[in-house]
Order: C-alpha cells, then sequence, then structure tokens
C-alpha cells in the first residue's frame, strides 16, 4: 500500500463522504422533477430496479479499480493494465467530472442566492411575488449568479485544500448526519398538510402506462448521476480505503443512503406540491419557482424555506468535492504537483466555464454549441453521453480485462471476507454482460 497518500480515516468517514458524494443536486433538485415528469411512483419502480440491480455492481466495480490500484482515475487503468490503451478511460472520468462541475456549481451558486433570500424571508413577506420572473430574472444578471457560482466554487476548494482526511472526511461526518435530520423535518411538515395524500399516492402508486424509451433513459441518467457513477469519484474515493473495508458492503449503503435521501426529498416536495394543486411536471424550476411559492403559503414556511435551502447548498458542497477532487488527484499524481497547486489550476478552469455556463442563461444565451447553450451542452454531454460511456467502459474492462478471479479476490479481501459464491457469481454476469448491454441498448434508442 501507497503509505504516503492521504487516506479516509475510519469506516464511519468512508460511508459519509461517499453518501456525500451521492447526496446532492441529483436528490433534491433533479429527482423530484424527473419523477414528476415521468409519472411518479412507475419511476421510482424502475429507478429502483436500475440502482440495485445494474448500478450496484458497477459501483463494485469502480470501487475495485479504485482500491486495487491505490492511484487516481487515470492512473489506474495504467497500474491495471500496462501499456494498454486503456487509461483513456480515465480521462473520460476527467472529463465527465470537469464538465458536470462546470454546471453544477453554477446551480449550487443559485442555492446560496436563494437560502439568502430565505434568510431575508423574503418569500413569505406579504405581497404578491411572481416566483417565475424572480427566478429568471435572477439566473439570467450578468453579475449575481457569477459572483455566488464562485462562491460555491471558493467553499468547494477550500474543503479539497485540506485533503482527503482533515477536509473531505471532517466535512462529510457534520454535514451528513445534519442533511438527514434537515431533510425529515422537512417530509414531516409536508407530509402533515392538509391535502398531502395525493401527493403520497402519486409516489407509490404505480401508474405503468407513462413509461416509454424516455423514461428508461432517464431513469438510468438519474441513477448514474445521483450515485456519482461513470465519472471516476467512486473509483478516486476508492483508492483512498483501506485494504480491510468491505466493499460490497460499503456500496450497499451508500446505494441504499442515497435512494432513501431520493425518496425523503420526495416525501417532502411532492405532498407539498400537491398539497397547493401545482403540477408536478414543472421541470426544473419546480425547486427554485415551485417551492418558493409553496413556502409562502406554508405556516412555519421560512423556517422550512431557510431549513431546505441550506439543504440543498450543503448537499451540493459535498458532491462537488467529490468532484473536484477527481481532477485533483489526477493532476496531483500524474504531474507530480502538490496538491495546492493542483486544487488551484482547478479551480481557475471550472471559474471559467462556470462562469461561460452561468451567463449561457442570460447575455450569452445566442452563443450555441451544437445547438445547446454552455449550460445545457455541459448537463447533457455528461449525463448523457460522458457518464454512462464512462460507466459502460468501467464494466467491460472489469468483466473482460481485469476478470472474475482478480474481481472476486478484491471483493473478498482476498479470501478474509465470506461472501456467497453465487452473489459473487451473479455479480460478474452482471458486470460481464448485463450491465454493458443495458447501457449500450438504453443509450442506442
Ligand atoms: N451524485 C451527485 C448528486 O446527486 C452528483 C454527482 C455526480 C457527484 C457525479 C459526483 C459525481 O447530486
Amino acid at each position: 500500500m501507497n503509505t504516503s497518500r492521504d487516506n479516509f480515516g475510519s469506516r464511519f468517514g468512508v460511508l459519509v463522504a461517499l453518501t456525500g458524494s451521492a447526496v446532492g443536486l441529483g436528490n433534491l433538485w433533479r429527482f423530484p422533477y424527473l419523477m414528476g415528469e415521468n409519472g411518479g411512483a412507475a419511476f421510482i419502480i424502475i429507478y429502483l430496479i436500475f440502482v440495485f440491480v445494474l448500478c450496484l455492481p458497477i459501483m463494485y466495480s469502480e470501487f475495485v479499480l479504485g482500491r486495487r490500484s491505490q492511484t487516481n482515475v487515470f492512473g489506474a487503468f495504467k497500474v491495471l493494465a500496462p501499456g494498454s490503451k486503456w487509461s483513456i478511460v480515465g480521462l473520460f472520468g476527467v472529463l465527465a467530472s470537469i464538465s458536470i462541475l462546470a454546471f453544477y456549481c453554477v446551480v449550487g451558486g443559485w442555492s446560496i442566492e436563494y437560502l439568502v433570500k430565505a434568510l431575508c424571508f423574503d418569500f413569505t413577506r406579504q405581497g404578491t411575488v411572481n416566483y417565475e420572473t424572480m427566478f429568471s430574472d435572477f439566473v439570467s444578471s450578468p453579475v449575481k449568479p457569477v459572483v455566488y457560482h464562485v462562491i460555491f466554487l471558493v467553499m468547494t476548494a477550500a474543503i479539497c485544500l485540506g485533503g482527503v482526511k482533515k477536509g473531505i472526511e471532517k466535512f462529510a461526518k457534520i454535514m451528513m448526519p445534519l442533511l438527514f435530520v434537515m431533510v425529515i423535518i422537512i417530509a414531516i411538515r409536508s407530509l402533515t398538510l392538509e391535502g398531502a395524500s395525493a401527493g403520497i399516492s402519486y409516489m407509490f402508486k404505480p401508474d405503468f402506462s407513462k413509461i416509454n424509451s424516455g423514461t428508461l433513459l432517464a431513469a438510468l441518467g438519474q441513477a448514474f448521476f445521483s450515485l456519482s457513477l461513470g465519472c471516476g469519484t467512486i473509483m478516486t474515493y476508492g483508492s483512498y480505503v483501506s485494504k480491510d473495508e468491505n466493499i460490497m458492503k460499503c456500496s450497499v449503503i451508500t446505494s441504499f443512503s442515497d435512494t432513501l435521501f431520493a425518496i425523503i426529498a420526495g416525501c417532502a416536495i411532492m405532498p407539498a406540491v400537491f398539497a397547493f394543486g401545482i403540477s408536478p411536471s414543472e421541470g426544473p424550476g419546480l425547486v427554485f419557482i415551485t417551492l418558493p411559492r409553496i413556502f409562502a403559503q406554508l405556516p412555519l414556511g421560512g423556517i422550512i424555506a431557510i431549513l431546505f435551502f441550506l439543504t440543498l447548498l450543503l448537499a451540493a458542497v459535498t458532491s462537488s468535492i467529490s468532484l473536484l477532487e477527481v481532477v485533483v488527484t489526477y493532476l496531483l499524481e500524474e504531474f507530480k504537483i502538490k496538491r495546492k497547486t493542483a486544487v488551484f489550476l482547478t479551480f481557475f478552469l471550472i471559474l471559467i466555464l462556470g462562469t461561460l455556463c452561468s451567463l449561457s442563461q442570460g447575455v450569452l444565451s445566442d452563443i450555441k454549441l451544437f445547438g445547446m447553450t454552455f449550460f445545457d451542452f455541459f448537463d447533457y454531454v455528461s449525463s448523457n453521453i460522458l457518464m454512462p460511456v464512462g460507466g459502460l467502459l468501467i464494466v467491460l474492462f472489469v468483466g473482460w480485462r481485469l476478470g472474475k478471479a482478480n474481481l472476486f479476490d478484491e471483493l473478498t479481501n482476498s479470501g478474509k471476507l465470506k461472501v456467497p459464491q453465487w452473489l459473487l457469481e451473479i455479480t460478474f454476469f452482471i458486470i460481464r454482460f448485463l450491465a454493458p448491454v443495458t447501457i449500450a441498448v438504453i443509450m442506442i434508442f
């Protein structure tokens, strides 16, 4: 084991850092609106199948590659398949992380603005406010969202500067339990509203006629995004995990916590949406346009609004640090530079790309890449291309190149852990055949 590398200090530290990466805007912002657009319960069921059948083995794969190689996403393939072209897969991971960060930090910045608004009780003050104009005026302005995006990026970089144990792990240990408590409080408030039951039946009574190929792609893309798969974060965090840790157990707990958080977030949002007679398929604006409208009418809405946007912000930070860490570890180890330099370089790169994404909501909205604004381009390319293709290549690598013996060796800690043979065999089957075929088929259609 490479002892000069920073590592996580405890199992709890590993779990909160992984869950911190997984729980983020994906759970609070993306999951509820995708569920709203794709028919509620039916979407949730498909999502659950993808998470636990397909994505869990992919998470094992990434974890195995990281821990076995004890190095960054790019270096991992050089260590595990020397002299081959596989390290290109690692570059995919670095690119995916950069492209997610570009728009993620912008939305992170929006959550700061909304937290500030909540702290000033802007949503609950008397008088009629048009939340749609409030949102569109804000995101399209050339200064404020850019400044907030920089603040968000500074927070992210500052934590990464502290390193793995003293930065990432320490932050996640405090934040993750807090996040769960906050989202549960909001859910209780929402579930006890008069008329909440319509939202609950929307979430838990499936209507399978709503399912089509678009639903499948949306559910798969969301599973990848929410579990932080296909872009090297699990690999990078995995490389900081000790050889005694149980990879399967950690992955199951992470996937379970992430899914639980998404469902609780749904329970925090959907019952309120229905109770106030708003359409659940409001799209990406759900969190920033619909919710403030609800907070305005909700008893204790002012406090709930503060809690909600604080949760959104902190959840986003624990995720963005895991993305930044992929790029930082890559620069640090492949170019033999100091952590500080690596963090600064990544910071400036994202600063430029993020500014372009932010401005593309307003002054730069006419500049199009393949017909999309900068913001939509980075969102589209990362969720629909780089992450699924990255995931596909990773399972192909593990299933066909690393091979069964090495996979089982790593999953059982060289035989020290008793894992039933049938479970290992099924896992291998999914990694070798089922996952690559399903991802490829869904992407093609
Ligand atoms: N999983 C995070 C979320 O749900 C986003 C993310 C994607 C983080 C990929 C790291 C890697 O918001």
